[in-house]
């Protein structure tokens, strides 16, 4: 089960720009087994919707086909039927019970008042100094939980991310020791989600979760790691999608100003969603032998669902390169598809706009003050800065004059 194919998703030109790869891939060898990560790899839309879209036969949950997962891993994002679909409901029924707009409301007075506190800061990092705070506090008021400190909250949640690409390290040793580091920063994720259930909470998705929580019957350590998960990887999609947006809006300035029309921003959202999206990839994991196309699987096989290349798919997409925000339809892969689609896509809209609206509301234009710095991550598409000013003019031009 060998193939020539090189692909290296933390090569330097890979990281830069994933999108020419997956189009090489995709009209080369749309399916193909990859040694070190040992899994197939998917590119094509229709490949990657079909497993997606087929749980009995590609599992979530990989102890259906006989792995044996550790407990801390079980929660809603790794487990099937029938656990899955009475825990979905818990949390999504949470979810729906608050008030989005006004968590999007406090969120904007948070970006508009780090924006005024700039002072006369010329140049500042969008990354640091106001998505991550934004992402963090929102996702703390969605929970009702006290706002954690931000660095030993980004510190954990940045561990788990590096940790989810161990398998594409060379050597053994930093593969392992990556992994180390993940079930550390875990540990230390679930005493701070340990503390939130010990403690008085306010209204919230934690205290909704935990009032309904004998309605549903399933052990106790599936919640916490839920809630768990929410937190995290609430967190760290926010904070990279947001990112990754940004960086779509500033490098086409002209569709900035367009997103004041509350239409345009309906269907740029997903656009900007699925032109660069911050969740590269999924994995499954074959219950069965089955095809996939011409190609076999067998019980056991582990399938990697490239959501990035899917979105870039021209068989789906017409003219998938191109930023269009009137994008209609839009059937994009960022946020999954199938039973596990994720349950944070309104409330991510909700915070992406608190953050656009204040940002539209200043004088001055938003501009990129120098290139930014992409994260050594491959599973979560991260911006590790990204360097901004508000200016009338355009600051690259003003270099090169
Ligand atoms: C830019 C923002 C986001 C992106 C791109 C994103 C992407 C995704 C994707 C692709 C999946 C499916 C994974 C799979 O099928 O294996 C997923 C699932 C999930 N997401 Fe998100 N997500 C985002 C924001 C959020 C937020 C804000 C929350 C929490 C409020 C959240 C919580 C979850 C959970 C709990 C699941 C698992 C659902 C299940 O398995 O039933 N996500 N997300």
């Amino acid at each position: 089960m060998t193939t020539s194919v090189q692909y290296n998703p933390l090569d330097a030109a890979t990281l830069a720009d994933p999108y020419r790869v997956y189009a090489e891939l995709r009209s080369t060898t749309p399916i193909f087994w990859h040694d070190q990560m040992e899994c197939w790899v998917l590119t094509r839309y229709k490949d990657c919707q079909s497993v997606l879209l087929n749980p009995e036969v590609f599992a979530t949950d990989w102890r259906r086909a006989g792995e044996t997962v550790a407990e801390p891993w079980l929660s809603l994002q790794t487990l099937d039927p029938p656990e899955h679909a009475p825990l979905r409901s818990l949390f999504m029924n949470a979810l729906r019970g608050r008030d989005l707009n006004a968590i999007g409301a406090r969120g904007e007075a948070l970006v508009d008042s780090a924006l005024d506190n700039l002072g006369d800061k010329a140049e500042f990092d969008l990354i640091p100094e106001v998505i991550a705070p934004l992402a963090l506090a929102t996702i703390s008021d969605l929970l009702g939980i006290q706002c954690p400190e931000l660095s030993t909250f980004s510190n954990i949640s940045d561990t788990i991310v590096r940790s989810m690409d161990a398998s594409l390290e060379p050597d053994d040793k930093t593969r392992a020791e990556l992994r180390k580091q993940g079930i550390e920063a875990r540990a230390q994720l679930s005493s701070l989600v340990e503390s939130w259930f010990e403690a008085d909470p306010n209204p919230g998705m934690l205290a909704d979760v935990t009032s309904k929580r004998d309605s549903v019957a399933v052990p106790d350590h599936f919640v916490r790691n839920t809630v768990r998960v929410v937190f995290q990887s609430g967190y760290s999609s926010i904070v990279s999608g947001a990112g990754n947006a940004m960086l779509a809006l500033l490098q086409h300035p002209e569709s900035v100003e367009k997103l004041r029309d509350p239409e345009l921003f309906a269907t740029g959202f997903d656009e900007l969603m699925r032109y660069d999206c911050s969740v590269q990839g999924t994995s499954r994991m074959a219950t069965r032998s089955t095809t996939i196309g011409d190609t076999a699987i067998e019980r056991g096989d582990v399938v990697l669902v490239l959501f990035g290349a899917a979105n870039r798919d021209p068989a789906q997409f017409p003219r998938p390169d191109e930023l269009l925000l009137d994008r209609k339809p839009n059937q994009h892969m960022a946020f999954g598809r199938g039973p596990h689609t994720c349950v944070g896509n309104l409330f991510t809209q909700v915070t992406l706009q608190a953050l656009i609206k204040s940002v539209l509301r200043r004088s001055t234009p938003l501009r990129l003050a120098a290139e930014p710095v992409r994260r050594r991550t491959a599973t979560m598409r991260y911006l590790d800065t990204l360097p901004v000013t508000f200016s009338a003019e355009n600051p690259t031009e003003q270099t090169a004059r």
